[in-house]
């Protein structure tokens, strides 16, 4: 199976699942909406592994290692909080999986410079983040470190964000060459799992960002949830209650469509915003209540783990001992591909 869009958004009993974050701050709604939900969806479906990708993080960001360092265990504490079960999901840490540092050594023979400075989305973050020439080879090369998470586990289903497409392609790329290489099938090609709900904006309507503080956190406290809702961006052109409004490009309606379980209501909601006579002070009132109650489990659920982090520990240990051993096993084939230990 190579297709790896969303035409294909089902999971199989047999599927492995495999994905990632980078720990460099909170995780927010619109990682909650593009891929912690599928993940709290396929747990119990199928075999699943969360991977904190330190390493990744740092290939941009080496000159804050104690930050990335100290944000291994939050981002454990904000899986945990919105229901992921270590009993169920492993938890692991990219930088103590050893095999993963062996099979992106051994995989970066497999791909060109050129091609890796065509994947798009290393193409835009390099603009983001403004390297120029001065782009960290590291950075460059973390899709064939990607392709290293993935394919240490042999997982089959990787559910995230449509900016990750380019690096399920290149998985696929190398995932058939190392198969070329070893002349049988040791390696399986992967499929992303695309959320459902388009991409979140921030609260101004531009692109989600930590550093441009427009994204809800999951921890978001009330007050924040009220700031944040009250500052978002609706339709500048409706500015009486009475006259019609864009349903379009509006903020407000982007999360309730993500988040209110009610979508009748919201489409009747849209309906009269469009024909005028519904102000944006009760539709913020309503959006304020949806977050609120997504929220305060997750909140409540933070700060009781807060105060157990020898448990938070313990749950990064085990987890990153298992797949240890799951990685280990991948990495003795594929050393086996490039003729090693024989
Ligand atoms: N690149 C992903 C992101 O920035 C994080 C990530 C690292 C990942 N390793 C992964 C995602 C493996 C999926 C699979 O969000």
């Amino acid at each position: 199976m190579s297709d790896n869009t969303a035409s294909q958004p089902r999971a199989e009993a047999n599927d492995v699942v495999l994905t990632g974050d980078r720990p460099t701050g909170a995780l927010h709604l619109g990682h909650y909406v593009g891929s912690l939900r599928s993940r709290l969806a396929l747990q119990g479906q199928c075999a699943q592994t969360l991977l904190i990708a330190d390493l990744q993080a740092l290939t941009d960001s080496s000159g804050r290692a104690a930050h990335v360092a100290q944000h291994v265990p939050e981002v454990a504490l904000d899986y945990l909080a919105v229901g992921i079960d270590p009993a169920q999901t492993t938890i692991a840490v990219q930088s103590r999986l050893s095999a993963l540092a062996e099979l992106t050594v051994l995989y970066l023979n497999l791909v060109t410079v050129a091609r890796l400075e065509r994947n798009p989305t290393v193409k835009a973050e390099v603009e983001l983040r403004g390297f120029e020439r001065d782009i960290p080879a590291g950075f460059l090369c973390y899709p064939v470190s990607q392709a290293a998470d993935i394919t240490g586990f042999r997982a089959t289903l990787v559910p995230v964000g449509d900016d990750q497409l380019p690096m399920i392609e290149q998985t696929n790329e190398i995932v058939r060459r190392v198969n070329r290489l070893a002349d049988a099938s040791i390696l399986p090609e992967c499929r992303a799992l695309l959320s459902n709900t388009p991409r979140l904006p921030g609260v101004d309507g531009r692109k989600a960002s930590k550093s441009l503080g427009n994204a809800i956190p999951l921890t978001a406290s009330p007050d924040d949830i009220r700031r944040l809702v009250q500052a978002m961006y609706t339709d500048p052109g409706h500015l009486r209650a009475s006259d019609p409004g864009r349903v379009e490009g509006n903020v407000v309606f982007a999360y309730l469509d993500a988040f209110d379980p009610d979508a009748t209501t919201v489409e009747e909601l849209k309906e009269h915003y469009r024909r005028g006579g519904l102000g944006d002070v009760p539709l913020k009132r309503r959006l304020e209540a949806v977050l609120e109650a997504l929220i305060a489990p997750i909140r409540a659920r933070r700060a009781e783990l807060e105060r157990d982090r020898a448990y938070v520990m313990d749950v990064l240990r085990a987890g990153s001992e298992r797949a240890d051993v799951v990685t280990k096993s991948v990495l003795r084939d594929v050393r086996g591909a490039f003729a090693l230990d024989t």
